[in-house]
């Protein structure tokens, strides 16, 4: 079996649309609209929301197979661990697509990016792990804290405890890619470097034109969700409590936070 496979090997029913984010970027300011669709200030954004994360999920259990089958030679404990991934990233295909029918969108109705799986073209173990697990999936946990407060506002149970059930596998596959990224590079800082300077290109590309902030400092819109209209956050907020609980330190957070404060990627 061929390793490193490309994004167009992907199984998806026909009429999914599969591209790079940069097209999808691309394809919405040709339409005259903004350059994402599942930001707060947008009509059908929790719906835009949730497809997103429900189509990463099935590209981190997608991902964290092949990163099973891709890297033979690896402890048998990072096999373990990418197995139990995959179990666990597939019930969170599941959850998302309930909630998906509970707000009544379905998988395949927007775009889905290739992001994620643009990280498993590496090939490098800890790489792959710095990118996904600790790049991506600490990215998750900042939308899904997000989610989970928009949910108690909105007065939404059902999408409250289904997130906070899915971030708390996050948490400990955050846990995961730090434990490993620093294993596989122990006594080789070179390889250490390489890893998170590829995690920090993740991190940059979801700067979403710069704004991020702390959850304490996010200014806040006027948003219908639901049958009601709440006050959320404008922009992605950066979840501290979870990140801390999955492994960064604050030293990491702050300078997250600071960097996604610029507009930098866009
Ligand atoms: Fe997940
Ligand atoms: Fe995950």
């Amino acid at each position: 079996m061929e390793r490193m496979i490309p994004v167009d090997r992907l199984a998806r029913p026909e009429d999914h649309i599969l591209v790079p984010l940069d097209k999808i970027r691309e394809t919405r300011l040709e339409q005259g609209l903004t350059p994402f669709n599942a930001m707060p200030y947008e009509e059908d954004f929790l719906k835009a929301r949730l497809h997103g994360i429900c189509a990463g999920e099935f590209q981190a259990m997608e991902a964290a197979g092949r990163s099973l089958f891709d890297f033979p030679d690896a402890p048998w404990e990072f096999q373990l661990d990418m197995a139990r991934q995959v179990w666990d990233e597939s019930r969170h295909a599941e959850i998302y697509m309930k909630l998906l029918e509970y707000v009544g969108s379905y998988l395949g109705e927007f775009p889905e990016s290739e992001v994620l799986w643009s990280c498993t073209q590496i090939d490098d173990p800890a790489c792959r792990v710095a990118g996904i697990n600790r790049g991506l999936e600490g990215l998750a946990c900042d939308v899904f804290e997000q989610l989970i407060r928009m949910a108690q506002k909105m007065g939404d149970p059902v999408i409250e405890r289904a997130v906070d059930y899915v971030l708390a596998d996050e948490i400990t596959h955050v846990r995961m890619g730090s434990r490993w990224m620093r294993k596989l590079t122990e006594g080789d800082p070179d390889r250490l470097k390489k890893a998170q300077a590829f995690q920090e290109n993740i991190d940059n590309l979801f700067n979403f034109g710069g704004g991020r902030t702390s959850q304490e400092d996010a200014a806040q819109i006027k948003q219908r969700l639901g049958d009601k209209e709440v006050e959320v956050d404008a922009t992605l907020t950066i979840a501290r409590e979870a990140r801390l609980l999955a492994g960064f330190t604050d030293e990491e957070i702050d300078r997250l936070i600071k960097g996604m404060s610029k507009s930098a990627a866009y």
